[in-house]
């Protein structure tokens, strides 16, 4: 462990430079210009991979490749075997103007490297290959055999790694998967992550006239399709900020005294918090903390709202149609189809005569939640501690991963969320970074781990 280590300090300016190397990579998985850019990235990672002394592949799925690598293997050790996942692929990098330093063209800034997928997710994985990195070149013998797999469709739904997990079923098979794409309060706070937010999202599109309407000529005498959807939009939260859709909150159970108490260890303060949101005044349901209400509470957004003219200067018309995204936000046990139903009968419901309504339903996963009390849990906070050299909290968080269902269904394995992200480290916006103590702390983090996982399970997997 101590060569291990000292190769980690010995080598540090390398592996910043080969990490901004990686971020070079406009490996941006939604926009079809950037395919070539897709395979050179899974390309490069491979043959990195090797360099370190791993047996990778480049997979051809039907969308982008996956690119999986597994450390040596002695026949008859019986070592734990892990999965570590993460993805190369990047959001798009737009509005470009709003960047200080050009996104594909990494800097190191204050300590931090500055690029598009810097920390979402580049800089978090590769923590964990310099990490096997350092124990493979000092001759250390690997506590757990791990394979990589590092996919390049996540900022688009994942929708070949599903496929990929059953047809490479028993070659994966293992004792749980080590995700470090999620975050952590400050560095301070190193985190466990043991529960997800699930997400179901739809598409409501009220219709009106068949055609947009001279506004001084029909109005008045038909039902205005956006104010008919602002009608139903309006009547979806009550004013104490819950979700106004019955059976919503069904499943939902309460959140018990452990989980509020550890919610409430995380560093936070309500003006700090406004100021940095930019908004006048915090809004939620009623009867939970800021914190409750965006990691264990489900919600209802609208995430996007359209009808008539946008352009500028003023139109008189009224339009032929309107139109809202939205998304719901999941805790455990509300199932997602069922929630997108019970949806779609309110707003039908609601809907006022004189318009048609369409609907239609997006994709969709449920919560995620493990227990932090299991023996890798346990195990994965000993490393967190050792390497940040802080108490770690445990964290339920409001994104969603939709992989870790597929990996607890198809595999039957937990994974364990350690995320290295900072909150200001401006994910899917404008100067993303990833810090560059973050990276040197997760890199000894995943060395600790292994050791740990070792020890926490009997061998078999
Ligand atoms: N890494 C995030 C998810 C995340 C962020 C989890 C912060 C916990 C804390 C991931 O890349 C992401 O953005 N996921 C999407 C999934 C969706 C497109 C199905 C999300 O949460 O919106
Ligand atoms: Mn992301």
């Amino acid at each position: 462990m101590q060569d291990a280590i000292h190769y980690l300090t010995a080598n540090r300016e390398r592996f910043v430079s080969e990490l901004c190397e990686y971020v070079r990579f406009a490996s941006v998985s939604a926009q079809t210009g950037h395919r070539d850019d897709m395979l050179k990235c899974a390309g490069w990672l491979a043959e990195h991979f090797r360099q370190i002394g791993l047996k990778a592949e480049v997979c051809e799925t039907a969308g982008h490749p996956i690119v999986l690598a597994s450390t040596p293997r002695e026949p008859g050790a019986g070592k734990p075997h892990y999965l570590i996942y993460g993805h190369y692929d990047v959001q798009p990098a737009e509005p470009f103007e709003l960047w200080k330093t050009r996104p594909f063209e990494p800097q190191v800034v204050n300590n931090a490297i500055y690029g598009r997928g810097a920390s979402d997710n580049k800089g978090q994985h590769f923590a964990h290959l310099k990490a096997v990195e350092a124990m493979l070149k000092t001759g250390a013998v690997l506590p757990c055999d791990l394979t990589f797999i590092i996919e390049g469709e996540e900022e688009v739904g994942s929708s070949s790694l599903t496929e990929f997990l059953k047809k490479q079923r028993n070659r994966l098979r293992c004792a749980g998967v080590v995700i470090s794409d999620t975050g952590m309060p400050d560095k301070k706070h190193p985190a466990l992550t043991y529960a997800l937010r699930g997400v179901a999202a739809m598409e409501v599109k009220v219709i009106g006239p068949s055609r947009d309407l001279h506004s001084g000529m029909y109005g008045g005498s038909l039902k205005n399709p956006a104010t008919a959807l602002c009608e139903i939009l309006g009547r979806l939260h009550d004013r104490r900020g819950r979700v106004a859709v019955p059976g919503f909150y069904d499943d939902v159970k309460k959140l018990s005294r452990f989980e509020r108490r550890q919610l409430a260890r995380i560093p936070f303060n309500a003006a700090a918090y406004r100021k940095f949101l930019g908004v006048p005044s915090l809004f939620g349901e009623s009867g939970y903390t800021p914190v409750e209400q965006r990691s264990a509470r489900p919600t209802l957004e609208i995430n996007g709202l359209t009808s008539g003219y946008q352009g500028s200067g003023s139109k008189t018309i009224v339009p032929a149609w309107a139109s809202a995204k939205l998304t719901m936000r999941l805790v455990p046990e509300q199932k997602p189809l069922q929630i997108i139903r019970l949806v779609e009968r309110q707003i039908r419901r609601l809907c006022p005569p004189g318009v048609r309504l369409e609907i239609s339903n997006g994709h969709a996963c449920p919560a995620y939640m493990t227990s932090p009390r299991g023996p890798q849990a346990q195990a994965a906070l000993r490393a967190l501690k050792a390497a940040f050299g802080h108490e770690p909290v445990l964290l339920r968080e409001g994104g969603s991963i939709p992989v870790v269902t597929d990996f607890k269904n198809i595999l039957g394995v937990d994974s364990l969320l350690l995320g290295l992200a900072l909150p200001d480290d401006n994910a899917h916006s404008p100067n993303e970074k990833f810090d560059l103590e973050c990276f040197e702390r997760g890199m000894v983090m995943s060395l600790r781990l292994w050791e740990e996982l070792a020890q926490a399970k009997p061998a078999g997997c």
